[in-house]
């Protein structure tokens, strides 16, 4: 395995709150350890089609409190082929970049453990989604400030429901990961949440309607992640509303405002680490893992591992949301 004297960095998937904080801690400690940098524009598609850039020290001034991601992201479909990859490997050399630092979902350490694979590549990943379903990581970068929007949103979304005594359904993001629905629903003090992992909750649900809404309160919310296997949230309004025409319902579907605004502190202080740790490790020899923290320590994950595994969720959080929803 060669030295590594420059790497290159690039953003993939959907964007999250921190990857620019990540950006900055990637670029800052590479430098810091004598390393070129370079920033890889709009994912994996950057280095197809060769759009990267030098970057300085200052190229990541005042970005730690900006949402979205300054190297733009995208998902690359020519990625997902040989004849993409060889391009992309062409373009790599042809920078003299030696390793790749890629923040991103699943499908983006995906990409880079394929390429790794294939072209002996260095690769570091850092968890960046909203989603929070990576496993080999207590959470990843945004999902707290995803968290936080959400728990903004239903504060509000509150207020009317009580006035109108009004049972609502609020969607939130999650691809199939109830993380954001479910600590959703506890820190908003919701009244329950419809989660895929727990497909059981879809029975709880009915319950709730038969037993508690109306009966103590005088309005309910109930938090439902997006998903294919539950249905969504109009999946359940619909099925209320016919079974129960006397309840009032309304459906909100929170969408992509999840995923702007600015990182909270968790999410700075989690992507600093991360970038800072990748460089590390990328100077250790490490390759091929993605970087999570894990009780609050740093710990390497071989990519297989991070995205082979389901991350668990903790069923305890279910009996604490029913437990206070009471
Ligand atoms: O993975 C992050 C995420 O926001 C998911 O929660 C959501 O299902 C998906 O991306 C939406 O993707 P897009 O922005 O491409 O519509």
């Amino acid at each position: 395995m060669g030295k590594i004297n420059c790497i290159g960095i690039l953003t993939s998937g959907g964007d999250a709150p921190g990857m620019n904080a990540a950006i900055r801690a990637v670029t800052r400690s590479a430098i810091y350890n004598g390393l070129q940098v370079k920033g890889i524009y709009r994912g994996y598609k950057g280095l197809v089609t060769g759009e990267i850039k030098d970057f300085k020290s200052q190229n990541v001034s005042n970005i730690i409190q900006l949402g979205g991601t300054i190297l733009k992201t995208a998902r690359c479909k020519e990625f997902t082929t040989p004849e993409g990859r060889q391009i992309a490997y062409d373009n790599m050399k042809k920078e003299g970049i030696d390793a790749l630092v890629v923040i991103g979902g699943d499908g983006s350490l995906t990409g880079a453990r394929i390429f790794a694979a294939e072209y002996d590549v260095p690769c570091i990943g850092l968890p960046g989604t909203i989603d929070n379903d990576l496993y080999g990581t207590d959470t990843t970068i945004g999902y707290d400030t995803a968290l936080n929007t959400i728990l903004d949103a239903v504060d509000k979304i509150r207020d009317t429901a009580t006035s109108h005594e009004r049972l609502f359904f609020v969607e939130v993001m999650g691809r199939d990961a109830g993380f954001l629905a479910l600590n959703g629903a506890i820190a908003s003090g919701s009244e329950a949440a419809i989660i895929p992992e727990f497909n059981t909750e879809v029975d709880q649900l009915e319950e709730f309607i038969k037993n508690g809404f109306r009966k103590s309160k005088n309005s309910s919310i109930v938090l439902v992640a997006e998903s294919e296997i539950t249905g969504g949230a109009m999946h359940f309004a619909e099925r209320v509303k016919n079974e129960y025409p006397q309840y009032d319902v309304r459906v909100t579907i929170l969408g992509h405002l999840q995923r702007g605004g600015r990182p909270t502190a968790h999410d700075r202080i989690l992507a600093s680490r991360l970038g800072y740790a990748a460089i590390e490790a990328l100077m250790e020899g490490q390759r091929n893992v993605m970087i999570g923290i894990e009780h609050d320590q740093i710990v390497y994950v071989p990519f297989t591992k991070a995205i082979k595994n389901d991350k668990p969720i903790d069923r305890e959080l279910v009996n604490v949301l029913r437990t206070l929803a009471i």
